[in-house]
């Protein structure tokens, strides 16, 4: 017997992912997807996308709750892979708020999400008239992308797309065995449902999802106009710091090997903030690195909180300001649904590691993370984490593309550069430049553009107080 013919009518989110699961399960049965509008053109690419379920009437929770919860185990799983930007499938915070508290105050899928609680008064004063609320982070779906990115798997699966009106499903009866209906709010029309209704809700971006492209460096994309643009700019200086040196402040601070620098310049607050004793310092690494810049500053008086996860205990003090935590910096938080996230329990957000710790401001953060500096930036500044930040000392690494960046070497370098050029916007100048002559002159992976694969940059805040 011939394989039977496969039709999903619709190609909105649920006929793509649909066909998806048909063409992955039955690879050998012949398949179309049949719609009218594709992306960008269906109902699904205006919605928000945000994960948080509706409760419809006439289907158990317990059920509603078992689809919640396999949606977002599939979702997550692809925001946390290499895909993720491609799919356009990213975590995101935000509250729920209500005028008035709604029936279930704590609502079936709360347990499914990250992190759900009831918002604090001082939250819920940013939205007058509202007396109700709960914070939390799910996931968002970037309909657009996530539409194209199910089409090009399923081309891949060899599954036909065609543009095509269908009146009436029944008439594909002469030519399909078997047509699944995905019409979704299309079948008003279709199939004449006049109980079939749009759910929607209002969803304010307070939070971004991606950090801001920065145009070519030429008007065809190329390698080399990329690098070049992006070398000049971690070459040059974009505002002069006379005092750099931790000597300088007195007591015995010891000249490091590499150069951390920072700016103790009158003009900018750390120096003021270190002679009233209210300079803190966080400083990301792993535990091979030499301490002595973190030591240096300890004994001018900064308070150092130094994370490295590869030291035995959760937390230790060495000395009156230095102290140790056995915790890594991530930009995301471990998922505790998720079993093989517990054991990376140790790994989260910086934004989390502030609230957690009670802390508002880092004067300095400097970091030498191998790689995963350019995630972790990203992440700051998205969530606006870098606001409460001084002046950054940063170790970057550009012998490959780094941590989740993903794209060929043009669309990588213009996404670093895309990067620091976001920092500027946020009133950061880079004040000194380092380029590391003692490890190899590796530019994504090749020997060019006379490039060292790592380079120390340092930046201040020109609006930190
Ligand atoms: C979407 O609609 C526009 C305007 O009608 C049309 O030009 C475009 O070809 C459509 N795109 C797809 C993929 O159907
Ligand atoms: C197809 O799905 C729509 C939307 O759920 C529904 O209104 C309609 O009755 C279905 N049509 C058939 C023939 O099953
Ligand atoms: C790299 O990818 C970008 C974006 O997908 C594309 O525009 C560019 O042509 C590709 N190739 C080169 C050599 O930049
Ligand atoms: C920093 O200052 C000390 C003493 O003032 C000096 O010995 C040292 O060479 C200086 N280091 C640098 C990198 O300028
Ligand atoms: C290569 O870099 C080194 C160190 O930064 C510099 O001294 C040298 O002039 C550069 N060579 C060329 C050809 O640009």
């Amino acid at each position: 017997m011939a394989a039977p013919k496969v039709a999903v009518v619709g190609a909105g989110l649920v006929g793509l992912s649909t066909a998806l699961c048909i063409s992955e399960a039955f690879p050998s049965c012949p398949l179309s997807v049949l719609a009218e509008q594709f992306s960008p053109n269906t109902t699904g690419d205006v919605a928000a996308g945000m994960l948080i379920p509706h409760t419809y009437p006439g289907t158990p929770i317990h059920v509603q709750k078992q689809w919640f919860k396999e949606t977002f185990a599939y979702l997550f799983a692809i925001s946390n892979s290499a895909e993720a930007s491609e799919a356009g499938i990213h975590l995101v915070s935000g509250w729920q708020v209500f005028k008035t508290p709604p029936k279930d105050e704590v609502p079936f899928w709360s347990d499914v999400v990250l992190g759900f609680r009831p918002m604090s008064a001082a939250e819920l004063q940013k939205f007058p008239q509202h007396r109700w609320g709960h914070a939390f982070t799910t996931l968002k779906c970037d309909c657009p992308p996530y539409l194209l990115w199910l089409e090009k798997r399923l081309r891949a699966n060899g599954v036909q797309l065609r543009t095509s009106k269908v009146a009436d499903l029944w008439e594909l009866h002469s030519e399909y065995d078997v047509v699944v209906n995905c019409t979704g709010v299309g079948a008003q029309q279709l199939v004449g449902d006049r109980e079939l209704l749009p759910t929607r809700g209002q969803v304010l971006q307070a939070v971004r999802w991606h950090i801001d492209l920065q145009p070519w460096a030429s008007p065809t994309p190329s390698l080399t106009f990329e690098a070049l643009r992006f070398l000049k700019y971690i070459s040059t200086s974009q505002i002069s710091c006379e005092r750099m040196n931790l000597s300088s402040l007195g007591g015995d601070a010891e000249t490091t090997k590499k150069p951390w620098s920072v700016c103790l310049d009158e003009r900018f607050g750390l120096i003021h903030r270190i002679r009233s004793k209210q300079c803190r310092l966080y400083s990301l690494g792993l535990g091979n690195d030499d301490n002595q810049f973190e030591v240096s500053m300890a004994k001018s008086g900064c308070e150092v909180h130094r994370f490295d996860p590869s030291i035995k205990s959760a937390h230790i003090q060495e000395g009156r300001r230095l102290w140790y935590h056995r915790l890594s910096v991530d930009w995301r938080d471990p998922n505790p649904a998720i079993a093989a996230h517990r054991l990376h329990s140790n790994t989260k957000k910086l934004g989390t590691i502030l609230n957690e710790f009670g802390h508002q401001k880092i004067d300095v953060l400097k970091a030498d993370v191998e790689s995963a500096e350019w995630k972790i930036l990203e992440n700051l500044i998205l969530e606006d984490v870098i606001e409460q930040i001084g002046q950054l000392v940063f170790e970057v690494h550009i012998h490959w593309p780094g941590f989740e960046v993903s794209g060929n070497d043009s669309t990588v370098v213009r996404y670093w550069y895309s990067l620091l050029r976001e920092l500027e916007l946020k009133d950061f100048r880079l004040f000194h430049t380092y380029k590391d002559l003692s490890k190899p002159q590796m530019f994504l992976k090749k020997a060019a553009f006379n490039a060292s694969s790592c380079y120390t940059l340092s930046w201040v805040n020109t609006r930190w107080q």
